[in-house]
């Protein structure tokens, strides 16, 4: 069963465990939080003066487009104030600095009807994070940076929790990605050719569970949660942010979500940096999670499914 907390004062080991559970936590806008959406909501006016960001594709031809994203996103994702800010958002929010790692912020967009819908505006189908290389412990922050709406926010797919689907993630290895995938994204216009982890079998995307967060507020999910772009329907483009986490302790043993059907090699343990100094977490510590072999193991079948499995082997 899947719990949404709102505003919850749980102390952050009880979150992790709950998030590792599937569990799914909201926050109202906080200072950081703001003050990061505030970073990003100056950047994109600039960029796309004289057009209010969320209209400007009405606007703009497609290249134009393009070419204004291929510059702003980079600049925010290595803005030296998000380093700043990020680490006050998660200590504001009750993390241990000390013991949690960050990755640089991307700032998303997802633009309404089939204008853009590839490349730099990705519209990511149901993954898991975890089918990207990610430590099973990696907890997802996402800020939505304008008002949104249900018909352009992201959806949860619950009943995938605990439930294997059949996936390309054993051909991702995060290595490779990076060396030739991200370099390529700003030419990828109309048809998307870089490999992703994708499910390889017909998904079931009800019931799905949108959460209209504002801007400013935090959805917070275990990088193993099934999870898309919603097609966006609303008549303008949504903005958001999302950086990812993980806390040494957990890594350190390994600890995290369930790894159910999660088959990608390699590791992003060397993107995060320690909240309190910016430190990456040491190279053995990389390679020995790079050189981990993930093994997905199958979640115990709820007892009714059992009792049945058990009475036809017995008829
Ligand atoms: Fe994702």
């Amino acid at each position: 069963m899947n719990t949404i907390y709102f505003d919850s004062d749980d102390c952050e080991m009880l979150r992790r465990e709950r998030l590792y559970a599937g569990q799914i936590y909201v926050f109202s806008p906080t200072e950081n939080g703001l003050a990061l959406c505030n970073l990003a909501r100056e950047m994109c006016e600039k960029a796309f003066q004289p057009y209010s960001p969320p209209e400007a594709q009405h606007h703009l031809d497609v290249e134009q487009y393009i070419a204004i994203l291929k510059d702003l996103k980079p600049q925010f994702i290595h803005h030296p104030e998000c380093k700043r800010l990020i680490p006050a958002l998660l200590e504001e929010l009750g993390c241990e600095l000390s013991q949690t790692y960050f990755d640089v912020p991307r700032l998303r967009t997802a633009c309404s009807g089939d204008y853009l819908s590839s490349g730099l505006a990705y519209a990511f189908k149901p993954h898991r994070d975890t089918w990207y290389s990610t430590p099973m412990s990696q907890l997802n922050w996402w800020l939505p940076v304008y008002p949104i709406a249900s018909d352009n926010a992201m959806a949860f797919h619950p009943k995938y929790w605990n439930q294997p689907v059949k996936n390309s993630s054993s051909q991702f290895n995060y290595v490779d990605w990076n060396a030739a995938g991200r370099k390529d994204a700003a030419k990828q216009v109309g048809k998307d050719t870089r490999v992703q982890s994708a499910a390889l079998e017909p998904m079931e995307l009800e019931p799905q569970l949108r959460l209209v967060a504002k801007p400013g507020g935090v959805i917070l999910f275990a990088a193993a949660q099934m999870h898309s772009t919603v097609p966006n329907v609303s008549g303008v483009t949504r903005f958001s942010i999302d950086f990812r986490t993980v806390n040494s302790r957990d890594t350190s043993c390994d600890h995290g979500a369930p790894n159910i059907d999660s088959e990608s090699t390699g590791t992003t343990m060397m993107d995060y940096l320690r909240g309190t100094d910016l430190e990456h977490f040491s190279t053995s510590e990389v390679k020995r999670q790079g050189n981990a072999k993930p093994v997905p193991i199958y979640p115990t079948l709820p007892d009714a499914i059992q009792k049945e499995m058990a009475v036809t082997a017995e008829a």
